[in-house]
């Protein structure tokens, strides 16, 4: 993916934090700490946490005040890919070019360190509110934050999605699903991310809500996205196996709709999000080139 300016700089916050969250090495349980590094630092393009950060910038917020939670998000959505490629899941060996978690430490520990990830990333913005709790408004935004995060990383968003994904396997399925599917599984977290990060930010209703209304289209575009690139894509570049849905038999946009209409919705959906975004234009040239350079990806 084009990495802009601004992309740059949000990563370049959450790379430099990412491992400070981790919890201390006890040596009876090393290994749990290894499996969780190894796939926090493995090279994801961490699209989450920048979104949480760029949102909170866009409402004026205090960047630093944001990372916690742009962590947090980062360790959810480790924790589900670990999960994601596990052999009762996706079955797939290869993630960010190289072996899957249960490959290098073992369907067990792969499991665990994805526990490990996700209620770290509880136990993290949960301190981050103990050091609030002398301060409501701001405690206000953050509670808010971790239960955006909680409500759609969870059995009403991603984990709904990823069950759904799952029954869905080698049949046919209809449009409908197909997008009850992408929007759960994947824009889920999407939408978290911005809505988290805006609250965080101080922002108003109408803010939160355009944002949300942005990132559902960037999120369901981002899952076509990537269901594209699992035929079209260059496996150097996505590091991971091209073909895997289509040996699972996975329901995704080019198997029910083709090539050409599937790029025609990931199309639409950019230009949806534009449109959301557009009355905001002089303040969010994040947000645009964001939406721009993820449609670009399959080209
Ligand atoms: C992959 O997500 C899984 C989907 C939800 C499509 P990303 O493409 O954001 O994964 P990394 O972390 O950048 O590899
Ligand atoms: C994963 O979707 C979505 C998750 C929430 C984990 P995919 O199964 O298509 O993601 P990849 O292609 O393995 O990265
Ligand atoms: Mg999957
Ligand atoms: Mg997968
Ligand atoms: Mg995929």
């Amino acid at each position: 993916m084009e990495e802009f300016k601004e992309y740059i700089r949000y990563k370049a916050l959450v790379e430099e934090h990412i491992l400070n969250f981790l919890p201390e090495v006890d040596h009876k349980s090393g290994i749990l700490c290894d499996a969780m590094r190894y796939s926090l630092v493995s090279g994801g393009k961490r699209i989450r946490p920048v979104l949480l950060l760029a949102a909170c910038d866009f409402a004026g917020g205090e960047l630093n005040q944001a990372i916690p939670y742009a962590c947090a998000i980062e360790y959810i959505h480790t924790y589900s890919m670990i999960h994601d490629d596990l052999p009762a899941m996706d079955d797939d060996d290869l993630r960010h070019g190289v072996p899957t978690s249960h490959q290098v430490f073992g369907e067990g520990i792969a499991i665990l360190a994805g526990d490990g990830l996700l209620t770290s990333a509880f136990e993290i913005m949960n301190k981050d509110m103990l050091i609030y709790f002398d301060d409501p408004a701001r405690l206000k935004c953050r509670v808010r934050a971790s239960f955006e995060i909680s409500k759609y990383a969870g059995c009403r968003g991603m984990v709904a999605g990823q069950t759904a994904d799952l029954e869905a396997e080698h049949k046919s399925i209809s449009g409908g699903l197909l997008d009850y599917i992408h929007l759960n599984k994947t824009a889920a977290l999407i939408v978290a991310a911005v809505k988290a990060g805006a609250h965080i930010g101080g922002a108003p209703p109408e803010i939160v809500n355009r944002l949300e209304n942005y990132a559902e289209n960037l999120g369901l575009a981002f899952q076509i996205t990537d269901d594209i690139l699992d035929v079209t894509g260059d496996e150097k570049e996505t590091g991971k196996k091209t073909g895997s849905d289509k040996n699972h038999e996975k329901p995704t946009y080019p198997a029910l709709f083709g090539m050409e209409d599937s790029q025609k919705r990931l199309n639409e959906l950019t230009d949806n999000a534009l449109k959301i975004i557009e009355p905001y234009y002089d303040n969010a040239e994040f947000f645009v080139r964001m939406a721009k350079s993820l449609v670009k990806r399959t080209k």
